[in-house]
């Protein structure tokens, strides 16, 4: 049978197909069935050109496709594409922990292991710290986004669509308040909420684990002061907690730093890393103090597939990439130049509508309001814009507990015209949204 692309196929019949053989609960409905890409764009089947302003949700870094790197996954599977690490070992995945342990912020000697997805890394991290402490308890925070396993969907702050229905979730499992500067939640609320949280839910000496991510992803964009993660940081030296930090969506360079810790100075137990990892191979990372990591016996952690031969290949590609094309400086300037176009925006034609417009290197976003109001949430508008944007060939997408958030988290490696083209699309597009 040929699977290879029938000429007079569309969006619209792939769509009644889509409709037909995949249940509703999967997230598609943007509609764009894609042909090709290439670095900061794609194509549809129809011969419909995009801007890839979300980098199929902040995967892409590197881009589609980086010529490096589909050189590095062709090297690969030339040679070899599993063998699984448990039965047969290969250099890519030592060579790949040797350069994350030397990248993941602070001084203390790191290992690390590889998982599949973002979900994987997060639930290993949480499990090693229950058998590491000998305590059930975690604490993770509102309006944060884990993954979607039962134990990652337990730890996410968002209730609908993620968590309602999946219940009994996972015991032990306790949300604390996340500082948010426009909706008025301070970090000093925020560390009273968690003594608050210690005498009335679970006694700090049963706390396993603290989780958090250092700029939330799915939450819109809120990058935790300093000074919270420095306390987060006491709180655990003090009472033998483990401090995990989830950088799958704020990591791998995103924000400027390679990851976003770095910016706090704070040193964190374990790292969750995926997403942009690999440049779209499925690959996660869990990089903790060696002496940690290593307490789990022989056996205690594994994958079938974690840490695959043309991932971690990709992956090394990805790091070098990084290198020689300064993208830590670039995300600092995308962001930078993104931030104050939708600025521009909020001062004028979106004076009132777009509350604030948050950055934090490449990562960057703006919160559509009523009336200029923070706690009118405007998850309406965003959506428009989003259409708005899509029509006119620029992809990004929402975020936010009222989905208020527009979010880009376009390749580093965009080139300038196409960043210019794409901000103005998106000028046009908030202005046709605003009616
Ligand atoms: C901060 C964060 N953690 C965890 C995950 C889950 O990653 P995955 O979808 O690869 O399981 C995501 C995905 O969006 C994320 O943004």
């Amino acid at each position: 049978m040929d699977h290879g692309k029938n000429e007079f196929t569309t969006n619209a019949a792939l769509k009644a197909r889509r409709d037909d053989a995949l249940p509703v609960g999967l997230p598609s409905k943007s509609g764009i069935y894609v042909e090709r890409a290439e670095n900061a764009e794609f194509w549809d089947v129809e011969g419909k050109r995009y801007i890839d302003f979300i980098g199929g949700i902040g995967v892409l870094n590197v881009g589609h496709r980086h010529p490096k790197v589909v050189a590095a996954i062709k090297k690969q599977e030339d040679a070899f594409i599993h063998t699984c690490f448990g039965i047969a070992q290969y250099e890519v995945y030592v060579e790949l922990a040797e350069r994350l342990n030397g990248l993941a912020p602070g001084p203390t000697n790191k290992k690390t292991a590889l998982f599949n997805s973002g979900a994987e890394a997060v639930e290993n991290a949480v499990k090693f710290a229950r058998r590491i402490t000998g305590r059930p308890g975690v604490i993770a925070f509102e309006g944060a986004f884990h993954g979607r396993t039962l134990l990652t969907t337990t730890l996410t702050g968002k209730s609908k669509p993620y968590k309602v229905g999946f219940g009994p979730l996972v015991p032990a499992i306790f949300h604390a308040p996340y500082p948010d500067a426009y909706h008025g939640v301070s970090v000093r609320t925020c560390i009273s909420s968690l003594e608050h949280t210690f005498k009335t839910a679970i006694p700090v000496e049963e706390v396993a684990a603290i989780i958090v991510e250092p700029v939330q992803g799915e939450g819109g964009f809120n990058p935790a002061p300093k000074e919270f993660l420095q306390h987060l940081r006491d709180l655990c030296d003090k009472n033998g907690i483990i401090l995990i930090a989830d950088e799958i969506q704020s990591g791998m360079g995103r924000t400027g730093k390679m990851f976003a810790f770095e910016h706090s100075g704070v040193e964190p137990d374990m790292v969750c890393a995926a997403k942009s990892i690999a440049a779209g191979l499925p690959l996660s990372a869990l990089i903790g103090k060696a002496d940690l990591m290593d307490k789990i016996a022989p056996g205690g952690m594994g994958s079938t597939y974690g840490g695959n031969p043309v991932a971690c290949a990709a992956a090394l590609a990805v790091l070098d990439i990084f290198e020689e094309e300064n993208l830590l400086q670039r995300a600092d300037i995308i962001g930078e130049r993104i931030a104050a176009s939708w600025r521009q925006l909020q001062a004028g034609p979106a004076k009132g509508r777009f509350g604030d417009v948050r950055q934090v290197g490449g990562m960057i976003a703006v919160e559509c309001v009523k009336d200029g109001d923070a706690s009118r949430p405007d998850g309406e508008l965003a959506a428009k814009i989003q259409i708005e944007a899509r029509e006119r060939g620029v992809v990004l997408t929402t975020a936010g507990a009222y989905a208020q958030c527009l979010r880009c988290l376009t390749p580093l490696t965009i080139p300038d015209s196409v960043l210019e083209e794409g901000i103005k699309l998106f000028e046009e597009s908030t202005i046709a949204a605003l009616g």
